[in-house]
C-alpha cells in the first residue's frame, strides 16, 4: 500500500495516478472526500484528514509500503513558517508512530541551509525531523523552482502586458514542472532503493532565466516581445499581497528571492542524467501555461 499526501495537489495527483496506473494499492489522503473520488473510481482507498493531525496521519501511514510526503503551502497563513512546523512535526510524528519503512518527501533546492532562504527554511526543518527517525529510509527530493509558479504571471501580461517579479531576469533558474516531480517520486515509491537518510536534487530539463521564459510565453501567446522586469520588493508587496498572500508568506517569498538572486540558494549537485527531467519549458508553456492563460481571458 502506498499512501500519498496532498494526493489532490500538483505532485501527489501525478504521483496517485501513476500509481493506479500500474496496479498498485494506493491510499490517497485530503481534507475532502470529494476531491477524492476520482481515485476513488479507480481504485484507490481514500482516507479524508489534515496533514497537521498527527493522530489522523498515523493512521494514514499504517500499513504502509511507503508513503509521500509534503507540506502544503497555506500561502495565507498569518505566521507561515509556524504553520509550516506544526505539519512537519505532525508528519514525522506519524512517520515515527506507525513505523513506516520507506519514506519520500517533497524538499527544495536550498534545503541544506537552515536560515535565510524563506520558505525553504521550513523545507530544511521536514528533512531534519524525517532524518531524526530511527529506521527510516528516507529520500528527500530537492527539487528546482515550480514552472507552476509562473501561472500568477497570467495576471500581470493581462494587467501591464508584460511579466514581473522579484527574480534577477538574466538568473539561471533550475526550473521544473511538477509532473516531473510526480513522476520521480512514483519511481522511488515503487524502487525504494535508497537507505538511510538520502538527498536527491530534480533540476528540470534545463535552467532557464525570467527572460527567456518571458520570450518563450509571448511567442506561445502570441505576444512577441514580451519582456520581464525585476521589480523592488517594496512595489511587489502590495502586489503580492493582492493575490492573497499573508503579509509573513510575503516576506519569506522575497527573502527567497534574494537568497535565489545571490546565488546562496542554489543547487549542490552538477546537472546530471539523474538530476535533469523531461519537460522543457516551452512544453510546460504549451501544456499548460497557454491552456490557462485561453481559459482566463475566455472567463474575463
Ligand atoms: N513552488 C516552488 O517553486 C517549490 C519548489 C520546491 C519545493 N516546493 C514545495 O512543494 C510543496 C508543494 O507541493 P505541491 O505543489 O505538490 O502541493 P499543492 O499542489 O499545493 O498541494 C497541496 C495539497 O495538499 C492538500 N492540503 C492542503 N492543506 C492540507 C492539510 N492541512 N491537510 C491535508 N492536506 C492538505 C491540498 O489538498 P486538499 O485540499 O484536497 O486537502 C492540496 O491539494 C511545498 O512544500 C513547497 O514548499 C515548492
Amino acid at each position: 500500500m502506498y499512501v500519498i499526501a496532498g494526493a489532490t495537489g500538483n505532485t501527489g495527483k501525478v504521483i496517485a495516478e501513476l500509481l493506479l496506473a500500474k496496479g498498485q494499492k494506493v491510499r490517497v489522503i485530503s481534507r475532502s472526500a470529494d476531491k477524492l473520488q476520482p481515485f476513488v473510481n479507480q481504485g484507490a482507498e481514500a482516507f479524508v484528514g489534515s496533514l497537521d493531525d498527527s493522530v489522523a496521519m498515523t493512521r494514514a501511514f499504517s500499513g504502509a509500503t511507503a508513503v509521500y510526503v509534503m507540506i502544503p503551502p497555506d500561502i495565507t497563513a498569518k505566521d507561515f513558517r509556524a504553520t509550516q512546523d506544526r505539519t512537519s512535526d505532525a508528519l514525522a510524528a506519524a512517520i515515527a508512530g506507525a513505523n513506516v519503512s520507506h519514506a519520500v518527501s517533497l524538499s527544495s533546492v536550498g534545503a541544506d541551509k537552515s536560515e535565510k532562504t524563506g520558505p525553504v527554511v521550513g523545507l530544511h526543518q521536514f528533512e531534519e525531523k524525517l532524518n531524526r527517525i530511527a529506521n527510516l529510509n528516507v529520500l528527500h527530493l530537492r527539487a528546482g523552482y515550480f514552472m507552476e509558479n509562473l501561472l500568477p504571471q497570467m495576471g500581470v501580461i493581462h494587467s501591464m502586458g508584460m511579466m514581473a517579479g522579484p527574480l534577477k531576469g538574466d538568473l539561471q533558474v533550475a526550473m521544473i514542472a511538477t509532473r516531473d516531480i510526480g513522476a520521480a517520486a512514483a519511481a522511488a515509491l515503487q524502487a525504494r532503493d535508497f537507505t538511510g537518510k538520502q538527498t536527491r536534487e530534480l533540476l528540470g530539463q534545463r535552467d532557464v532565466t525570467m527572460n527567456e521564459a518571458a520570450a518563450i510565453i509571448g511567442k506561445a501567446i502570441a505576444k512577441p516581445g514580451l519582456s520581464y522586469s525585476k521589480v523592488p520588493d517594496m512595489m511587489l508587496k502590495p502586489a503580492l499581497k493582492q493575490l492573497g498572500m499573508s503579509s509573513s508568506m510575503v516576506d519569506l517569498l522575497l527573502e527567497m528571492a534574494g537568497a535565489l538572486n545571490s546565488g546562496y540558494m542554489t543547487p549542490l549537485e552538477n546537472r546530471s542524467a539523474a538530476n535533469t527531467t523531461p519537460t522543457s519549458i516551452e512544453n510546460f508553456v504549451a501544456d499548460i501555461f497557454v491552456p490557462a492563460f485561453r481559459g482566463n481571458a475566455a472567463g474575463a
